[in-house]
């Protein structure tokens, strides 16, 4: 059994994670959410009250944080964060830690090296361009920005947050892509050999289904 690499970038909202986590069990191979990673590092800075564009004290921050992943779940210096990196203020200030060169070089180093041992189906903005450029598959996940906002939208209801409105979701997103997209180092796009699905009027099984047949038909 060879080791591969299933690379999923595209923009927030997009169905990424979601998709990803499910193929994973299909293929029982290891989910990387590496948006997790840049969150776990903004949280650790608000919680810190260190502005997340003060590249300096991210960059120094960085150096005694210790990021790690076991069975699906994110730990900050050793503690659960999957809860707390979902909440919307990591949303609106993770890009801007997201964008310093310093702090993307060592999340880069810490992905590659979760995929060294074993097969993975990782997602982010820069997994097929700069993370792994000589992935086995590679896919790009777009939806429209209407429906990105709503599911994100749900989502936050869902978990109940208070003082939120479609509207303020739907601009926090564009703001989001922009700077995911208009950065100077690695910023999200498509890689020229990445597969694209657009997911707005699909359903969750079918992007599933639509990405193990092209891994399972080459
Ligand atoms: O995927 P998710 O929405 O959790 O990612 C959160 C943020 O982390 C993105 O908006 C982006 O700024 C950053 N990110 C990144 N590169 C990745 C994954 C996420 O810059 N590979």
């Amino acid at each position: 059994n060879e080791k591969f690499v299933i690379a999923i970038d595209g923009p927030a909202g997009a169905g990424k994670s979601t998709i990803a986590k499910e193929i994973s069990e299909k293929l029982s191979i290891e989910y990387i959410d590496t948006g997790a990673m840049y969150r776990a590092l903004t949280l650790k800075a608000i919680n810190n009250n260190i502005d997340p564009n003060n590249e300096k004290a991210i960059i120094n921050l960085m150096n005694y944080t210790e990021i790690d992943f076991k069975n699906n779940h994110i730990f900050l210096d050793g503690k659960n964060v999957d809860k707390l990196i979902r909440e919307n203020i990591v949303n609106n200030n993770v890009s801007y830690v997201a964008k310093i060169k310093e702090v993307r070089e060592g999340m880069v180093k810490l992905q590659q090296k979760l995929a060294e041992t074993k097969s993975v189906i990782m997602d982010g903005r820069d997994i097929g361009t700069v993370v792994f450029p000589k992935a086995d598959y590679k896919f790009f996940l777009t939806a429209s920005v209407e429906e990105r906002a709503k599911r994100r939208y749900l989502e936050l209801v869902n978990k109940g947050e208070k003082n939120i409105t479609y509207d303020r979701i739907k601009n926090e997103i564009e703001s989001r892509d922009q700077i995911d997209s208009t950065r100077e180092v690695s910023p999200l796009r498509k890689s020229p050999d990445a597969y694209s699905i657009d997911t707005t009027s699909k359903t969750i099984s079918q992007c599933v289904e639509e990405i193990i047949s092209i891994i399972e038909g080459r």
